[in-house]
This record gives C-alpha cells, sequence and structure tokens, in this order.
C-alpha cells in the first residue's frame, strides 16, 4: 500500500481518506472536512471495514469540535454529540464504529474546556489510528504461526489494509506470513454484490507481489472438495459471545470448511469483541435493492423483482477454529466464560 487508507491531516486539520468504491481504476484521496460529507463517505462505502469504520468514528467527532467556531463547553459538548449521533446510525452492524466514536466523544465530555475538548479529541482520534496499525502487525505475527509454511489461505471480502489503516487484520495474517517467510498463496473471493474481493484485496494483494487469485463466491466448496484450500482466514465486524459476524458468505465458507476439516479462522481487533451481546441483539444492515440490480450500466435484475441485499451474515462460533487478535489467539471453547474472560483481562 501507498499510503495510509484513513489519515488525519495536522496541518488543515481534516480528513483524508482512499475513495474505495473507485478502485481498483482509480487510487482516489478524497479530503473531508465535514462530517455530513463523513457521513456520507461511510454509508457508500468509500470507507469501509470495521477497524477503518474506528478509526472514521473517532476522526468524525473529533472533525466536528476542531472546525467548531463554538466557544461555551457544554455547546461544544452538545455539537460533538449530535456527530456521533449521525455517524452512529451510518452503519449499524461494525462494533468499531460506535467504539471509537465513544471513545473520542468520552474525551471531550471529560474536558474542563474548549481549547482542552478540541486538542484531546484530536489527539485521541490519531492515537486510535495508530493504534490499529500496531494491533493489526500483533494479529499479524499471532496468526502467522497458524498458518503452514506453504498454503493456500481462502478470504473472503476485505479484511486488509484498505479496512483498516495500514496492515490489515485476516490479510495482516498473510502479509505477516510471508515477510517470515512462508509461501502463501491466497484465493480471494470476489464477495457479491460489491465486490470488495475482487476489486480490494486482489488490489492490495497484487501491489505487493503476494499470489492472489480471484473465484466466485460459490466456488468455494468446488475448491475445498478438491483439496485445494489449506485454511481460511475473515476478519469481522463484530465478535459476539455466540457468532462471528461479517461479510455475508462468509457462515457458508465456515460451514463448508468444517464440513471439509479446513481450518476456519477469524481475525480481528480486541474492539470488535462485543461480549454483552447475543448474535439476536445484532442488526444485520440491509443494503439498497439498487446494490443487487445494476452492475454499473447494466441491469441484473427485471423491474419490480424484490431483493434482499443482507450486507453481513453471522457464523456461530463453533464453527470458529480460533480468534486471532493483538492479545493473543483464542481457541475452542469460544463460549460466553471465555470471550469474557478476554473481557476480563483489559
Ligand atoms: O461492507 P464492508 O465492506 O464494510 O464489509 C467489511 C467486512 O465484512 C470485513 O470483512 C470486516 O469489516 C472486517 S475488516 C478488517
Amino acid at each position: 500500500m501507498l499510503r495510509d487508507t484513513i489519515t488525519w491531516d495536522r496541518e488543515t486539520g481534516t480528513v483524508e481518506f482512499i475513495d474505495q468504491t473507485l478502485l481498483p481504476g482509480e487510487c482516489r484521496v478524497v479530503r473531508c472536512e465535514n462530517i455530513e460529507r463523513l457521513a456520507q463517505a461511510i454509508r457508500r462505502l468509500e470507507i469501509r471495514g470495521a477497524p477503518a469504520l474506528g478509526v472514521a468514528g473517532a476522526f468524525g467527532v473529533a472533525l466536528a469540535v476542531h472546525r467548531s467556531t463554538v466557544q461555551d463547553l457544554s455547546a461544544l459538548q452538545q455539537e460533538a454529540s449530535r456527530a456521533a449521533a449521525l455517524l452512529t446510525q451510518t452503519r449499524p452492524t461494525a462494533v468499531n464504529l460506535a467504539w471509537g466514536i465513544d471513545r473520542v466523544l468520552s474525551c471531550i465530555m471529560a474536558s474542563s474546556s474548549p481549547e482542552q475538548a478540541r486538542e484531546t479529541a484530536v489527539r485521541e482520534a490519531i492515537a486510535i489510528a495508530a493504534e490499529d496499525v500496531d494491533l493489526c502487525k500483533k494479529i499479524g505475527e499471532h496468526g502467522a504461526a497458524l498458518l503452514p509454511d506453504t498454503c493456500t489461505v481462502l478470504t473472503h471480502c476485505n479484511a486488509g489494509a484498505l479496512a483498516c489503516v495500514r496492515w490489515g487484520t485476516a490479510l495482516g495474517v498473510i502479509r505477516s506470513a510471508v515477510a517470515s517467510g512462508k509461501q502463501v498463496s491466497v484465493i480471494a473471493c470476489e464477495t457479491r454484490p460489491l465486490f470488495q474481493g475482487s476489486r480490494l484485496t486482489a488490489w492490495e494483494l497484487a501491489q505487493e507481489g503476494i499470489d492472489v487469485r480471484v473465484i466466485p463466491d460459490s466456488a468455494a466448496a468446488h475448491l475445498m472438495r478438491r483439496g485445494r484450500i489449506d485454511a481460511a482466514v475473515v476478519g469481522a465486524d463484530r465478535v459476539t459471545r455466540d457468532a462471528v459476524f461479517n461479510k455475508i458468505g462468509t457462515y457458508m465458507h465456515a460451514v463448508c470448511a468444517r464440513h471439509h476439516g479446513i481450518p476456519f479462522y477469524v481475525a480481528a481487533p480486541y474492539s470488535t469483541i462485543d461480549a454483552v451481546s447475543s448474535e439476536e441483539d445484532v442488526v444485520i444492515e440491509l443494503r439498497a435493492r439498487e446494490e443487487l440490480a445494476w452492475c454499473g450500466d447494466r441491469q441484473l435484475l427485471p423491474d419490480g423483482v424484490e431483493a434482499g441485499n443482507y450486507a453481513f451474515d453471522a457464523t456461530p462460533l463453533e464453527l470458529v477454529s480460533a480468534v486471532i487478535t493483538e492479545r493473543g489467539v483464542f481457541h475452542p471453547p469460544l463460549a460466553l466464560e471465555n470471550m469474557r474472560g478476554i473481557r476480563r483481562t483489559i
């Protein structure tokens, strides 16, 4: 990757991000000066991927107070709360978004002057982005140890540098394995309907010369049956006490992997673990019909036919071979007690 996915520009006090909707054709950096534009970027998936959403949420709240002309502390805090509410409702499934927003909002609420609120908000948001780079490297190191010296790894969606700030979670595991001298080939599922696998995962791996081949999502079972996949590694938008929420299609890969005796790993930062929720508490984002009905100018659905554009699915934890976090690898039983145990280690 040539530059970080999302950054704070100290000189202008603005947020810069790569517009992921234009990749792989164009790598355009967008400068964002207000939270309405940032909220739009999140909704349109210009910025996407759970850790990048956490950073975007943090930068968004910092942007709101940094650029506000309000002089009174409580008015500024109210403005920050409104920004937080606007950003939180942009996407419901990834827990990192609310986590990043809350971290910066808490700093603002604990401040005793507007100057302090502005300064600590920006400092905290920049710290969240920097932490993401460090913890993805740790996830990568922990996960790389699980992969054989020579292997073919299946991944779904994009849990790479583009979904984070620089290194990635699932692709961080692959990057670290390659950096340690392992021979890793990647099978990237194209990830319908928005093609995060073919457009983004293939793009960022190919840029670094990591061997990658794209398949239709529906070809994964065939390759597993033929013995062509050694492991699956995916990211997560939320890990509850009973399930992993990730891009739609993840569950079918997990079921197939279990059937064929292939390890199925989930790589995610600790901020993605939501140990207080269960599967039924989580809202699965339902996106617009148009994303299924059209591919560019080409109509794919007859007029009047309904679509079910589910953005995520839930994979029960019993299908997961291990959850790879920056704090280490958690093996089954990945039960409530175990996840609570993780939380107690904070
Ligand atoms: O709709 P998206 O592109 O935001 O979905 C992203 C995913 O499902 C990723 O796998 C997940 O956020 C993990 S990113 C490290």
